[in-house]
Formats: structure tokens, sequence, C-alpha cells
């Protein structure tokens, strides 16, 4: 897989990909797809567990599909991303369930979602061995501040705010930064300031890599974002396989003789 390192200086060079994954079966498909990273976000909560946001979203939800994708996955950098408030709060904790990842489910790294209050944490956690992606911009769980999910860094203010806290944490140790929803010209200064990979998602062309949520990319999601694009449409895949077979138990041609096993002695059973 590639290394913290390795991605490092891809940046600049050939675009990096990520994509979310939740699962093994697509943690497979995508690292098959030589995918550079894995991101398993909590996003899943949008995707998977039928929340309308990510807050509700635990520790637990994130580590079990870590260790989905982990085991999955042969070549792509799996990263955990941290749920709401399971860091920044107390130092300690934020170590535990960050390490937790590492340790226990096989991730390489963690994601943050980022501000002021996360600099020294990923100074510290750098400094212990857990690599930091920083993500700037919008920070879906700030949703209940934003009152939304509003493009973020559009006036001078904010998007020097924006390139200050970038630089921040490339300086605490961070090894990427994603950048979400923001104007492209102020994606491009921020990947123009930092050594460090930016990925982008919603954040046009100017990135060193492109993110996307996996159900909004294969078409699985039945809404996804306006900067998103939709590459397949396994929703309409799948409904097509369902409804199959519901009329094929219904009209009595599944399961045929092929599907089914001869009579046999039910002591063979035992
Ligand atoms: O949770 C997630 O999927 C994310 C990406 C959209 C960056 O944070
Ligand atoms: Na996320």
């Amino acid at each position: 897989m590639p290394t913290v390192r390795e991605l490092q200086s891809m940046a600049g060079t050939e675009p990096i990909t990520m994509l979310t994954a939740y699962d093994a079966p697509t943690a497979e498909i995508v690292d098959e797809a030589d995918v550079d990273m894995i991101l398993v976000g909590d996003s899943v909560g949008n995707t998977s567990l039928g929340y309308e946001t990510t807050l509700p979203v635990t520790v637990d939800d994130v580590a079990a599909r870590v260790g989905a994708v982990s085991r999955a996955t042969d070549e792509a950098l799996v990263v955990a991303d941290m749920p709401f408030l399971s860091f920044g709060v107390d130092e300690a904790d934020s170590l535990e369930n960050a390490g937790r990842m590492l340790k226990e489910e096989g991730a390489a790294a963690v994601k943050l979602e980022c501000g002021p209050h996360t600099v020294e944490l990923t100074e510290t956690m750098a400094q212990l061995g857990i690599p930091v992606m920083a993500h700037l911009g919008l920070t879906p769980q700030h949703v209940n501040r934003y009152g939304g999910y509003p493009r973020q860094g559009t006036d001078q203010e904010a998007a020097e705010r924006m390139l200050e806290l970038a630089v921040a944490h490339e300086e605490a140790g961070a090894f990427s930064l994603v950048l979400e929803h923001v104007p492209s010209n102020l994606a491009a200064e921020i990947t123009e300031a930092l050594e460090i990979p930016t990925i982008g998602i919603g954040a046009g062309p100017d990135c060193d890599g492109q993110v996307l949520v996996v159900d909004d990319a294969v078409g699985l999601s039945d809404w996804s974002p306006s900067f998103s694009k939709q590459f397949g449409n396994v929703r309409e895949e799948m409904s097509s396989a369902v409804e199959g077979y519901v009329e094929a138990v219904e009209s009595g041609e599944f399961p045929a003789e092929e599907h089914s096993h001869e009579e046999r002695d039910l002591d063979d059973l035992y």
C-alpha cells in the first residue's frame, strides 16, 4: 500500500484518488481499481445507518467498518474518520479512540474535522505515530453551527483563516488535507501554499487529489451533492435484481431444478 510518505511525494506529480468504503466487498472493488486511499468516512451515518447527519455516528460504528475495510484491502491506504466528539474534547480519549483504529482495526491513519482546537492534537498524534489527515472547509460535524451545509471560505477573512489553519496543521505534522466545498481558487491557493497533498471534494480541479463518497460515485445514493458525479447506476442495477428475484419466486420460476438438491436420507446430515 502507498505509505503516507509515498502519498506526499505524489503531490503535484500525479493525481491522488480516494473513495470512501464501509464494507468488505466495496473495499475490495475500490482497492482492485487501484484507488490510492480508502476513507472509512463518518458519512457511513448517511449512506448506511439511515441518519440525517453524521452526528450520531459512534466510534464503534466506524471501528467495525474500518476493520471490515482493512481486512479486504491489500494496496490502498486505509484512513479512519473520527466521529463527532470522539476527538478534541479530552486528549486521552482522543488518543485512545484514534489509536484503536490503528491498533485494533488496521487503519493506517485517521481523519479529523479541523479547527483551531485540532492543531495541538494533530501534533501529539503525529508524534505518537498516528498519521493525521486534516479536513477543512465544509466540515459536516458543524452542521448545527452552519445551519446546513453551505460552501466555506467565500469571503476574504474566512479564506485567510482557512489558509492559516491549513498551514498550522501542516506544521503540526498532518500528512494530507481534505478541502470540502470551498471555492476552486481558494483550494488552488491552499494547495500551492502546502507541501502536503490536498484532497478535494467540491473544491475544483487544482487539488492534488480527489475524494468522493463511494455511494455517490457508483450511483447507489438516492441523493448526492451537486459537486459529486455518478459514474454508474448501482441503485438501478440492484433494484432490477431485487425485482427479478421477487418475480421469479412469485411465478415459481425460482428455485428451478438446478437450484435444488436431491432428496437424501436425513441421517446423512448428522
Ligand atoms: O465522511 C466522509 O465521507 C468524508 C469525505 C466526504 C471527505 O469526510
Ligand atoms: Na466525514
